[in-house]
């Protein structure tokens, strides 16, 4: 069975190639690489023993993609193609819109005319915002509090709208807590451009001696170390996580958004030092002034995942800082590294 995976080439979709592969699927990758080096599918060939057909091409070139439709008789979608940055969607709004949605709208309309109708979406935790408790149950009132998450929370209403024409779509959104880690082999993981905006790849930067300290933002948060608390899932399980979520879309018709979290919060201290116990990296940090837009605590509970989808987390925070160190130490320079 054919899947086309948006956004294949990135972070999650690469890890997400390879479950699908060892699965079984065939898999088809649509991606501009504005995000992301191709090199990452060599790699994820090396794993699995098998490739996957691969277009550079942009989602918001419906010519391009209904071509890759036609070509292939496609099953089912995974779409992860979008930008993620969230200070960089304050200060380019209409990028993240026009690429986020426009890009969704495109997929949409395309899949529509193919009658493909089984969709799995990359929501994200931020749609939501600010909430008085946790954990982050599917029921709360959402609420976006940026640009990035507003795309996610109006493709969210957007699908809702899809399905609402059309009873025969099959539409899974799943909010992923916080992604980190790595495959177990070290030989695909996280390269974000330039300077790290997340954790997790700041630390395992700092541990290769690629950057000299970390700051963490903000040392008096209503938690119990007074950091930022959240929700860190291994890449892997998270992957897993959209093998379920397929399996789900190509039986049932509907929308249903599920959180993909391990449904416990560590601060950033903790993950500093889980981080030092399990690798014997020393990480320098100094406590800075919080970071704009931060909340103190987000955690997801994971129970509906689990009772419908028949999925949890299993990897812990130590697997994490283990997969993440051998991916970045095997692999100083990313998907530059020769290996
Ligand atoms: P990523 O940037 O590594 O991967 C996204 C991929 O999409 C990149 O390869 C990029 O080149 C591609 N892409 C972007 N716009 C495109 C377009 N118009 N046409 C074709 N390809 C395009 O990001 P990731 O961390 O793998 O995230 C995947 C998805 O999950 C994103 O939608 C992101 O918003 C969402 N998400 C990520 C996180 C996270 O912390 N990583 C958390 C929650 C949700
Ligand atoms: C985690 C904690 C920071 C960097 C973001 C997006 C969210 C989702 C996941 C896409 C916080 C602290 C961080 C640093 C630090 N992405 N921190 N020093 O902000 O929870 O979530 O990625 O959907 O939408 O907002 O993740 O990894 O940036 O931060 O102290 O250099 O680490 O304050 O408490 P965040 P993060």
């Amino acid at each position: 069975m054919k899947v086309l995976v948006t956004g294949g080439v990135g972070y999650i979709g690469s890890h997400t190639c390879v479950e699908l592969l060892n699965a079984g699927y065939e898999v088809v990758v649509v991606d501009n690489l504005m995000n992301s080096k191709q090199e990452a599918l060599e790699r994820v060939k090396d794993i699995t023993g098998k490739g996957v057909l691969f277009y550079n091409v942009d989602l918001l070139d419906k010519e391009a993609l209904s071509k890759v439709f036609l070509e292939h008789e496609i099953r089912a979608v995974i779409h992860f193609a979008g930008l993620k940055a969230v200070g960089e969607s304050v200060f380019l709004p209409l990028k993240y819109y026009h690429n986020n949605i426009t890009g969704t709208l495109i997929l949409c309309e395309v899949m529509e005319e193919f009658g493909v109708h089984q969709m799995v979406f990359s929501s994200s935790a931020t749609v939501y915002g600010l909430q008085d408790c946790v954990p982050f149950h599917e029921g709360l009132t959402l609420q976006a509090t940026n640009p990035y998450g507003r795309t996610k929370l109006m493709i969210e209403e957007i699908l809702q709208d899809v399905y609402d024409s059309n009873n025969n779509w099959g539409i899974a959104l799943l909010r992923y807590f916080n992604p980190v880690g790595a495959h177990l082999s070290g030989v695909i993981g996280e390269d974000p451009n330039g300077i790290p905006n997340n954790l997790f790849p700041y630390i395992t930067q700092v541990a290769v001696g690629k950057l000299e300290k970390l700051s963490v933002f903000g040392g008096d948060y209503p938690t119990h170390d007074g950091t930022g608390v959240r929700d860190y899932i291994h890449v892997v399980d998270l992957a897993i996580g959209h093998l379920k979520a397929l399996e789900h879309v190509l039986n049932t018709t509907g929308v249903n958004a599920y959180n993909l979290g391990t449904g416990k919060g560590y601060s950033v201290l903790e993950m500093i030092h889980s981080f030092e116990k399990t690798t014997g990296k020393k990480i320098p940090y100094q406590i800075t002034e919080r970071r704009s837009g931060d909340i103190a605590i987000s955690y997801g509970d994971p129970s509906k995942a689990k009772k419908e989808l028949g999925w949890e987390a299993v990897k812990g925070i130590d697997e994490i800082c283990e997969d993440a160190w051998r991916w970045q130490s095997k692999n100083p320079n990313g998907y530059e590294t020769k290996l």
